[in-house]
């Protein structure tokens, strides 16, 4: 069947070439590559093997139904759960790497390990200033040997998460370094060794060299999304369409929902099917802007569910057959992620993750 609707391609090359930027920038590092929420939008499977094909050394979702998928789609690779503490037996069942923040969720994983007569490797969370989870930085050092004395648990790795490692100013962010080195020296004297000291997202990877350990743990920057002042990263994402209706509007004419848009002059009017259920978001109403033939036709009137309507008035040659490109490159103009996050007061990490589950994902 022909795609109605709008598709997402995913551009492997790029990923492979941000990968690359991670190496360059963390050497023979081990990499973790982050790939909850479904990649970020891009499809977890597909990324995930891409990935290991390139030969990072770890995989890292938020919570366990993910990492099922990945294990039943065929990939063995190690995988980290970072938000979960209630899937004790898929941990075993799967081979998966639970996080663990709590003292209870380790003894529950210890229980578990003695009764299936095995061991279980963990990796601890360790709070430097994040908020969110893990041992406090100061009571670790009495409850973290609790944890590494417990029966059939190994400790494989220490981590922590940054708060503000994108922010120019790095403060904060040695800080939270600098309180994750001095934790980890004492658990070493009291002879708690990791193989694994981790901390580094994106950020950290690309301007904080002290946090890059022996293990990183990139998301966003795998994808292309840089941060301000970063070159070098290649968008993987693209989202497409094409037109499903062409009009000649006269002057007055009201557009969409709530008559928001009402041409001011004899119009051509492009319906395009994606709508905010797609991710497209509702605040592009009026201000988002798609590439047709190179140029930019902006979105007129609200966003629909499932449609939006372009003002290409000014467009040559728009036809049935004209690309549209909602977030990507065309001719000599692009828009990126990044851009219709600072339109609609996001991030890119917002955007990208709600390209929704209608949207076909295109590998090339
Ligand atoms: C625990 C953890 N590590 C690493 C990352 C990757 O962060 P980024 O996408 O900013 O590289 C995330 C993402 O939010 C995370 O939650």
């Amino acid at each position: 069947m022909e795609l109605q609707k709008a598709f997402a391609e995913i551009n492997l090359s790029a990923l492979s070439h941000n990968l690359e930027v991670v190496r360059r920038k963390t050497g023979d590092n081990n990499i973790l590559a982050v790939v909850k929420a479904d990649a970020y939008g891009h499809g977890a499977v597909e990324i995930s093997k891409h990935l290991i094909k390139k030969g990072i050394s770890k995989l890292g979702v938020a919570f366990t139904e993910e990492a099922i998928e990945l294990r039943e789609s065929g990939i063995t690779t190690p995988i980290l759960i970072f938000f979960d503490r209630d899937n004790i037996d898929a941990c075993f069942t799967y081979n998966l790497t639970p996080v663990v923040f709590d003292f209870s969720a380790a003894k529950k994983f210890s229980a578990e390990a003695c009764r299936r007569k095995r061991k279980i490797a963990i990796h601890i969370k360790v709070d430097t200033g994040m908020g969110r989870l893990g041992f406090d930085a100061g009571k670790a050092r009495t409850e973290i040997p609790e944890i590494a004395a417990l029966e059939n648990i190994e400790p494989e790795g220490l981590m922590s998460h940054f708060s503000e490692a994108d922010l120019h100013d790095k403060d904060f962010a040695i800080r939270q370094i600098k309180a994750f080195v001095s934790l980890a020296k004492d658990l070493k004297q009291k002879k708690i060794h990791f193989k694994y000291l981790h901390m580094a997202n994106s950020a950290a990877v690309l301007s904080l060299p002290d946090a890059h350990f022996n293990m990183v743990r990139p998301g966003i920057m795998l994808y292309g999304c840089g941060f301000p002042g970063v070159k070098g990263l290649k968008p993987v994402l693209s989202l497409k369409s094409k037109i499903i209706y062409l009009k000649k509007a006269p002057p007055g004419a009201p557009i969409s929902y709530g008559r928001t848009f009402i041409t001011e002059r004899k119009s051509t009017i492009a319906t395009v099917p994606v709508g905010y259920a797609d991710g497209y978001s509702r605040k592009l109403s009026n201000c988002g802007e798609a590439l047709i033939n190179g140029k930019r036709a902006p979105v007129a009137g609200r966003v629909c569910m499932d449609t939006i309507m372009l003002d290409v008035t000014d467009i040559p040659d728009v036809n049935y057959k004209s690309e549209v490109v909602l977030i990507g490159k065309q001719g000599k103009e692009s828009i990126t992620a990044g851009d219709i996050a600072d339109k609609i007061g996001t991030i890119p990490y917002e955007v990208l993750t709600s390209v929704g589950q209608r949207i076909k994902r295109i590998y090339k």
